[in-house]
């Protein structure tokens, strides 16, 4: 008994009916969200990966170290994502074209910006990327869904630290 999907961007595979204790139209707000979440983790990675290649200036050292940090951490993050949208139901997106279309994110600049200018871009990006998780908190909180609530939870926690890493490199 398929109910119509609320969602434009979460599609559900034909698969098996799934009762996990919360509905279909819940199920898909949710992927949805998560969907967000991902394109939009996806995108800071490879922004990071982009200024850990091309930063320069008397900071390179630094800045090259803590990025890779920064990337390897987002890289890894995606994993669990994907896999709780898949464990909703729905197909978990993987193409720039759909992560293009769900991110709020901006491509990397063509030109690699200064240093200190990539910093701010970081750690704007970590904070609007904070506020898509807290967006998405209110509908898996009220579908009862702990294992994305913990997901979610754990993503605004370094999302939140790392804006502030980011930001104190920006202070005198
Ligand atoms: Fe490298």
């Amino acid at each position: 008994m398929a109910k119509s999907n609320p969602s434009k961007s979460a599609k559900k595979p034909d698969m098996p009916s799934i009762n996990i204790g919360i509905p279909e139209s819940q199920r898909a707000a949710i992927a949805q969200g998560l969907s967000r979440l991902l394109a939009e983790t996806y995108t800071l990675y490879l922004t990071t990966h982009n200024f850990h290649w091309n930063v320069t200036g008397p900071m390179f050292n630094t800045l090259h170290t803590m990025f890779m940090g920064q990337y390897t951490e987002m890289w890894n993050a995606v994993d669990p994502i994907a896999e709780r949208i898949r464990a909703l139901g729905f197909h978990a997106p993987g193409s720039y074209a759909e992560f293009s279309k769900l991110s709020t994110l901006a491509d990397a600049p063509a030109n690699p910006p200064k240093a200190l200018a990539m910093v701010e871009l970081l750690a704007k990006g970590h904070e609007a990327i904070a506020r898509t998780a807290r967006e998405v908190f209110d509908v898996v909180d009220s579908a009862n869904d702990q294992p994305s609530a913990d997901i979610l939870t754990q993503r605004m926690d370094i999302h939140e630290k790392t804006a502030w890493m980011l930001r104190a490199l920006l202070e005198d």
